[in-house]
């Protein structure tokens, strides 16, 4: 290819120096900042792994308060904001709803949106953070027809979320602390994985010098994608299509015929040809929410375990090693805490817009470039116009 190397789909191709994540796809093995994902599920929560990523270390305690009374100062979103989501249908899909309320941001906030001004990029960080929880709660309950709900900022970052999706104005239930801390726990497994489609996207949007808000929102395009973020929301829609043990088989051969589109989802991964780890905290969690809920033989839980186990004794899944991702376990946890299979790439979107923000901080912080791809161009050589009555 010349001057150019060739690598379609980025396959061996290190577009960027990161200090934020490490993967060891073959161990199986994740690491924010050098601390290993399941130590942070276990022993951190969302706001500190925020912290971490944004900053490097974990807060002290007086740090970590500073931060969260910054995050809840700015939970609200402006007023007007909320037109924009009668515009949408009530049937939009939510995600569809998420890329223009999130990009629309930028109008808000004119006068802080000098990228070369690093308190600018820290305000945009910290708005972006505050507002998902916010702006992913309405557009649940713009399709719900319910009053959206203001944040509370007496609860955490997790019970406020569920307070704006479940809570109405006539009745405020508590938030179930299980329940809290299990979504709290898929905000922290999701919250960054180094250089993914996304995540390029938003890195490759910001190397431009567009707004941040703007960039959110690319990411938040890309993320939607069965292949990337929809698959939490396709795992499900999946495990009902499959609808029992007894039609595994079937969708197994078909997931391994190479003339069907049909792929399992919520397995395999580009880089882990390992154990995804995100994923063996993700099934504990799932067990332990269920079990903590009451729920025993789950139809769908059993119908994934059942369905992995077969998987993975198949020669074509071991071959290729193809192992359940993050996304394999978390809709079933979503569906039992109450969560529409609709909102799961939502809630997914909303958990990494703390990595997607660290990363363009990562880049904005050093000398960069625009990232700017080559192409190996297979198109027709040089040719004339030929007059219209003369063409073929
Ligand atoms: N079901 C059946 N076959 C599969 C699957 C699957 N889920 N995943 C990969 N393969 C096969 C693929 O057909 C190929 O076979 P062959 O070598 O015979 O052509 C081989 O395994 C290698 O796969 P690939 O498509 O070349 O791998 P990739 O790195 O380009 O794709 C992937 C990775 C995640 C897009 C893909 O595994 C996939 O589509 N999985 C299902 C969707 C999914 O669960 N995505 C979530 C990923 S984790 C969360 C996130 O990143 O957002």
């Amino acid at each position: 290819t010349g001057r150019f190397t060739f690598d379609p789909g980025f396959m061996s191709t290190a577009s960027c120096e990161s200090k934020i994540t490490y993967i060891d796809g073959d161990q199986g093995i994740l690491l924010h900042r050098g601390y290993p994902i399941e130590q942070l599920a276990e022993k951190s929560d969302y706001l500190e792994t925020c912290f971490l990523l944004l900053n490097g270390e974990l807060p002290t305690a007086e740090q970590k308060a500073q931060f969260v009374s910054t995050i809840k100062n700015h939970t609200m979103v402006h007023e007007q904001l909320k037109s924009f989501f009668n515009g949408f249908r009530r049937d939009a899909h939510p995600m569809a709803i998420m890329c223009g309320v999130v990009g629309a941001l930028s109008a808000f906030y004119h006068d802080s949106l000098d990228i070369n001004n690093p308190q600018h990029r820290e305000v945009s960080a910290m708005r972006l953070i505050a507002k998902m929880p916010t702006i992913a709660a309405m557009a649940y309950k713009y399709s719900m027809g319910q009053p959206m709900m203001y944040p509370r900022n007496d609860l955490n970052y997790a019970e406020n979320f569920l307070h704006m999706m479940f809570n109405t104005p006539c009745e405020i239930k508590p938030i179930s602390p299980v329940l809290a801390k299990a979504m709290d726990r898929i905000f922290v497994l999701h919250a960054d994985h180094e250089q993914n489609a996304s995540t390029s996207t938003v890195r490759l949007a910001g190397s431009s010098g567009a707004n941040p808000f703007a960039c959110i929102a690319a990411g938040i395009a890309a993320l939607w994608g069965p292949a990337h973020g929809g698959a939490n929301e396709a795992v499900l829609t999946m495990l009902d299509e499959i609808g029992s043990v007894e039609n595994i088989d079937k969708f197994i051969a078909k997931a391994k015929d190479k003339n069907d589109p049909f792929k399992l989802m919520g397995f395999g991964h580009r880089v882990y040809k390992n154990r995804d780890p995100r994923a063996t905290v993700m099934k504990k969690t799932c067990d332990e929410v269920l079990g903590e809920l009451g729920i025993t033989n789950d139809p769908q839980l059993q119908l994934a375990m059942r369905l992995e186990e077969i998987a993975l004794t198949d020669p074509y899944f071991k071959e290729r090693n193809l192992y359940p991702n993050v996304d394999f376990y978390s809709g079933i946890i979503l569906k039992a805490i109450g969560i529409p299979t609709s909102m799961f790439t939502v809630i997914f979107a909303l958990a990494r817009t703390v990595g997607w923000i660290s990363h363009w901080k990562e880049m904005l912080s050093s000398p960069y470039k625009i990232g700017r791809p080559r192409q190996l161009y297979t198109g027709y050589a040089q040719r004339d116009i030929v007059p219209l009555d003369q063409r073929k």
